[in-house]
This record gives structure tokens, sequence and C-alpha cells, in this order.
């Protein structure tokens, strides 16, 4: 394993204490309503399935894909695979790992408007500000990092070590 090349960012127990931190707001915020978490694959998996179970608050949980089109085509998105439900009238809460230049979130924020759900929020684990080109609300965030390649809890470098416990920052070309 490569692990060792990978410096710690966030624990397993940072992150642990901060998603529930987060569920916990969300559940006071939300109280009394119902709420469908919107989460973007892949990298949001571990996160969804984190926090959804410290909302204490009746939810349904809907899945999305998206395909960026590489460097230079930024903000050029489609949806790959589509919500199984419609969010028409309902308060959906849309999950990303991280937001970088915010292109993906403006498309998607676009997209989901205009099915005309009640409420429409976004909870990121990571805000990778220093890279926003578009300036976007997001409502709730886990932490602010800085501008570094960061792995694990469902973050990838070519596809491997999402399935770290912790978030850490690898240096690609070092690997
Ligand atoms: C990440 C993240 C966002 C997007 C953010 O996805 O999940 O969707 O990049 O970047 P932006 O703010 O610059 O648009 P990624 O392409 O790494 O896919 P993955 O979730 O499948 O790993």
């Amino acid at each position: 394993m490569l692990e060792h090349k990978i410096e710690t960012l966030f624990s397993e127990q940072q992150i642990q204490d901060r998603v529930a931190a987060l569920g916990a707001e969300i559940t006071s915020q939300y109280s009394g309503r119902e709420i469908v978490l919107v989460s973007v694959l892949r990298g949001s998996i571990f996160f969804t399935t984190d926090l959804a179970r410290r909302i204490t608050l009746p939810l349904a949980m809907d899945f999305l894909s998206i395909s960026s089109y590489g460097e230079g085509s930024e903000g050029v998105v489609r949806i790959t695979k589509d919500l199984e439900e419609n969010i028409a009238g309902k308060d959906v809460l849309l999950l990303e790992d991280i937001v970088d230049t915010g292109f993906t979130l403006k498309y998607l924020l676009r997209t989901l408007l205009s099915r005309n759900p009640k409420s429409l929020e976004v909870c990121a684990l990571l805000d990778r500000r220093a890279r926003r080109i578009i300036d976007l609300d997001l409502k709730y965030v886990g932490f602010e990092i800085p501008d570094k390649f960061v792995v694990g809890y469902g973050l990838d470098y070519k596809q491997q070590f999402r399935n770290l416990r912790f978030i850490g920052v690898v240096q690609p070309d070092k690997l």
C-alpha cells in the first residue's frame, strides 16, 4: 500500500465528529420536514451514508452520477445516471464531497431547480475555496481545505484511496 505517502489532513475521528455536528444542525433546521438527500456519485458515497445516519428525521435518499468532459471544458457536465424519484415539491439537500471551481455544482443546482423542488440547499464535506470560479452559496460545509490534492473517505486518485477512513494529502507525482 501507498498509504504511508499520504499525510493525514482529517482523522477518522475528526470526520465523524464533524459529520455528527452537521447531522445535528440539519436535524434541527429541518425539524418537522421530510428531506430528500441527493448524493452525487461517486465521491460522496461515504459522506452520504454517515450523514444520513446522523439526521434523525424522515428522509429519502437518491443518487445521481455525472461526468465532466475534463480539462479545458470546465462547466460542461452531463448526467450519466439520473435520480429515481421526482423531487418536485420536496425539500432537497444536495450532498457533494468537494467543491472546487463550482462549475459542477452550478450545473447541478440549475438542473435540480428546474424540477421545482420546494427547497434546495447544499451540504459539501470539503470546500477547496481557493479554486472557486463560480460564487455559490454552500449552506453546510464540513471543512474548508487548502489548495492541495486530497484523497480518502470517498475521494480518489485514479480511482484509488476512496476506502481510506481518513482524508489525506497526496502529491500525485510522488506516488
Ligand atoms: C468532484 C466532486 C464534484 C466536482 C467538483 O468529482 O465530487 O462533483 O469534482 O469540482 P468543481 O467544483 O471544479 O466542478 P470528481 O470529478 O472527482 O468525480 P468523483 O466524485 O466520481 O470522484
